[in-house]
């Protein structure tokens, strides 16, 4: 158990492409599977025996300690930090030091969705006596990440973040632990980023940083696709986690929800507080947020319909976000990617896909 290490977890980000959802939540409080999103990371690491977090916060940073106070609630002691004007992933860390103790610091991107075991990866750092230890993840597509080739013993050979021709599929899982002498030493009061200025500094200089790769449960919450993915996995038991208000299956209905005997509802649907589903529609892998209403025979996959918003009868809504109070109309239809922003009204038929009505 990791009693003797603290943590620190980054949720400055703006998560511009979580838009129209993160105008009024940072990513991290965006409800999945019932709590906010940053509910499930906080009780991976408690469940690590880890004690003290230090939150790093900038947009919207208030939203944080409102909800999460003192932690006691979750078993834990959080401090919270405010950059005025965000100071990047680097600056963030250093940011926070003041409020450190411990020898080796778990660091967390407070917006990735994990199921790795966190003893490992500080027995790796303190197996290899590393400076700096990276949580390290092999996906499909790894442009959009930071790559990080490793040699035959696990030392780490370069970061190359968001590179357009990678290596290698390994990349950085947002996971880091830092000896705090290092965290000190990232430069103070300005912006500066771990991923594009510190890793590689610490690389030329010499410094020891491990690679720790798993085949653990990973996902980055960077986009919509990620989010209705992430949190069906949550509801349906593949990410583990100990936040979750209710029983895993394929469907969580919160408190006050209604769903019509002849609707179906299933692939890790949520249905959010006092939410209604009407008769005959199909929800499948979706997160309805509190309040949001499904017409009869409506059809939802894949897609976060926002808080109070309303799916009229007959409508589908595949793979788009409906933010907070829209109103999609009668057989309106939404694919691929579209972001209907908050009280937005979509008259009946008003927006297709298909040429038939
Ligand atoms: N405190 C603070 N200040 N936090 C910040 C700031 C800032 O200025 N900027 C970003 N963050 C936080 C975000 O809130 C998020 O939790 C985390 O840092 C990572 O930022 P993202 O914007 O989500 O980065 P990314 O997903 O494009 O890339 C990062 O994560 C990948 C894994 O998910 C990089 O670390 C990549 O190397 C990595 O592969
Ligand atoms: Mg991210």
């Amino acid at each position: 158990m990791l009693h003797d290490v603290e943590a620190v977890v980054l949720v400055g980000g703006r998560g511009t492409r979580l838009r129209p959802l993160t105008l009024s939540a940072p990513k991290p409080m965006l409800p999945m599977a019932g709590v906010p999103f940053l509910a499930h990371l906080l009780s991976r690491i408690r469940a690590a025996g880890v004690r003290h977090v230090v939150l790093g916060t900038s947009y919207l940073a208030e939203t944080f300690s409102d909800h999460f106070g003192d932690g006691e609630a979750l078993g834990l002691d959080i401090s919270y930090v405010v950059e005025d004007r965000p100071l990047g992933t680097g600056g963030g860390i250093r940011n926070v030091a003041k409020y450190l103790s411990s020898e080796n610091v778990l660091v967390f991107n407070g917006d990735v969705l994990c199921g790795t075991d966190l003893g490992a990866v500080v027995d790796t750092h303190r197996r290899t006596e590393a400076d700096v230890t990276l949580h390290l993840v092999r996906v499909r597509d790894p442009r959009a990440y930071g790559c990080v080739p490793t040699d035959a013993d696990g030392q780490v050979l370069e970061f190359l973040e968001k590179t357009a021709d990678p290596p290698t599929d390994q990349i950085n899982a947002g996971c880091y632990v830092f000896r705090r002498s290092v965290i000190e030493s990232i430069p103070q009061g300005r912006p500066v980023s771990v991923e594009r200025e510190t890793f590689p500094g610490l690389l030329a200089a010499g410094a020891r940083v491990s690679g720790h790769v798993d085949n653990a449960y990973w996902r980055d919450m960077g986009t919509p696709a990620d989010l209705v993915h992430g949190s069906a996995d949550l509801v349906r038991g593949i990410a583990p986690s100990d936040a979750l208000p209710g029983p895993t299956g394929e469907s969580l209905l919160l408190d006050g929800a209604k769903v019509a005997d002849s609707a179906l509802v299933f692939g890790g649907t949520t249905v959010g507080r006092g939410a209604r589903i009407g008769g005959g529609a199909r929800v499948e892998g979706a997160t309805l947020f509190d309040g949001a209403v499904v017409g009869e025979g409506a059809v939802i996959e894949h897609a976060v319909i926002g808080a109070g918003a309303r799916v009229d009868e007959g409508a589908v809504v595949s793979e788009s976000v409906v933010g907070d109070r829209a109103v999609v109309g009668e057989y309106c239809e939404l694919r691929g990617g579209m972001r209907i922003w908050p009280d937005v009204v979509l008259p009946p038929r008003g927006v297709r896909f298909s040429p038939d009505v």
